[in-house]
């Protein structure tokens, strides 16, 4: 057979299968409520389950027509095809296994106390929002409890919701770089419109969950719903003491030496790296930080979250163009404008100073406020301050990842196979 012809044939046997294996794989996700057991109801106003559906009610009519039984694995895979080619939120959230909600119907309400009461028209849920769990430069992430009533009774679900103003976002005007580094000018609104594009691919242990987004023509508010990372950030800066503390949560749930604490907590944010960078088009997060980085006690994870000025690559070896981030946590190569820098080596460094913190009681590698000039030239010519009391493995790590030629600069695959995890 012509090779052409293997292939073609090939593609079609992997197309007939995944088609087939695409409703039990999405059912017995959904059925295991391991996932995402809270947002089930909502299910009725998704797409997704509107079209499963119409699958349903369309393969019962075939049947009572006398159809034969293949009609409708042939049916799926042309309309598996067709939402394919119309875009790719369906695609993924049927072949990955997990969904995110889309919804344009929502109203917001204010409860007797005065909090934003979030209430969906067609099913009985409805999210309150309470304390401030953190805020961004524009948006405010608050806790929100979800309750619905269905024939088993009342259910409360914890989340973390991010509450951005559309309006405010729309007149913050920013530069954004194509794939070419060609530069253009946007506003912040189409910038939380390509955040949310790459995080609702994202389905990682370590990688915060993005479950719904709610956005309304009628609201002026959009609203994420997140998972809820109970223990907050892993350290939290002190603008008195000038440095960050550790987490208490985190020290009190991992009694330890601090070095043990740090390998648990780096291992996951290495891992959770390395799943971003090595996706077919791979996410470069470019805000490794500690505020950026939270512990959940219920499951004992570390999670990385915020993808503001994430950018996804074409391919493996694509290079960014524009500098993006917080200043002390750049990486040197980053900070010479015109010149393309690597992302995976660049969060690798951003992953270095936030372990170098870790370690030195919150203490940043390159640091001063008064002058950021002064500081980007700290990253690029001056060596940190090294600590003598950690072991030589993590000593080794640590320089091998503070370390400003990119090309010698240690890997997370490599920070992941070092002795240091295993000791
Ligand atoms: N899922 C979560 N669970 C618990 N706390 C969270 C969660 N997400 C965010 N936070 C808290 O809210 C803070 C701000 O969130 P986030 O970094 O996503 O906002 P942002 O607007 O993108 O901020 P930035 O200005 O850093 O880009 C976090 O640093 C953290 O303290
Ligand atoms: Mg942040």
């Amino acid at each position: 057979m012509p090779r052409k012809g293997l292939k073609l044939s090939l593609w079609c046997v992997c197309a007939v299968l995944k088609t087939v294996s695409a409703p039990f794989l999405h059912r017995s996700v959904m059925g295991t409520s391991l996932s995402f057991p809270s947002l089930e109801p909502s299910i009725c106003r998704s797409p997704s389950a509107s079209f499963r559906r119409s699958r349903m009610r369309f393969r019962q009519s075939l049947a009572s027509l006398g159809f034969a039984p293949w009609w409708p694995f042939f049916l799926t895979f042309a309309f598996w095809k067709l939402s394919w080619l119309c875009g790719p939120y369906y695609c993924m959230a049927e072949s990955e296994g997990f969904v995110v909600y889309d919804t344009n119907t929502f109203a917001l309400a204010r409860d007797p106390q005065g909090r934003t009461l979030i209430t969906f028209e067609d099913d009985s849920a409805q999210i309150l929002l309470s304390r401030t769990l953190g805020r961004g430069a524009f948006s405010k992430v608050k806790f929100g409890l979800r309750t619905f009533t269905d024939e088993s009774g009342r259910h409360e679900d914890q989340y973390a919701v991010k509450k951005m103003h559309k309006l405010s976002l729309e007149k913050n005007r920013c530069s954004v770089y194509d794939d070419e580094g060609i530069p253009a000018i946007a506003n912040n609104l189409e910038k939380v419109r390509m955040e949310i594009s790459i995080w609702r691919q994202l389905c990682h242990p370590n990688v915060v969950r993005l479950y719904e987004v709610l956005d309304s023509a009628e609201e002026d508010y959009m609203f994420l719903i997140l998972e809820y990372a109970d223990s907050g950030q892993i350290m939290t800066w002190d603008t008195a003491k000038q440095r960050y503390v550790h987490s208490a949560a985190l020290l009190s749930a991992l009694s330890g030496p601090l070095e043990a604490v740090a390998r648990f907590v780096f291992r996951q944010v290495a891992e959770a790296l390395l799943y971003l960078h090595t996706l077919p088009r791979p996410v470069i997060h470019r805000d490794v930080k500690p505020d950026n980085i939270l512990y959940t006690s219920k499951t004992h994870q570390v999670k990385l979250t915020d993808f503001t000025v994430a950018r996804q690559l074409p391919t493996a070896e694509a290079l960014c163009w524009d500098s993006a981030g917080t200043t002390a946590f750049l990486a040197p190569e980053s900070m010479i404008s015109g010149t393309p820098y690597s992302g995976q080596k660049f969060d690798a460094w951003a992953m270095g100073v936030s372990l170098y913190a870790f370690m030195s009681e919150g203490k940043l590698p390159f640091w001063d406020p008064e002058h950021e000039l002064h500081m980007q030239l700290m990253i690029q010519n001056d060596e940190p301050e090294y600590q003598t009391g950690w072991s030589e493995p993590l000593d080794k790590l640590v320089k091998g990842l503070l370390c400003k030629d990119p090309e010698r600069r240690t890997t997370l695959e490599e920070f992941l196979a070092s002795s240091w995890h295993n000791e």
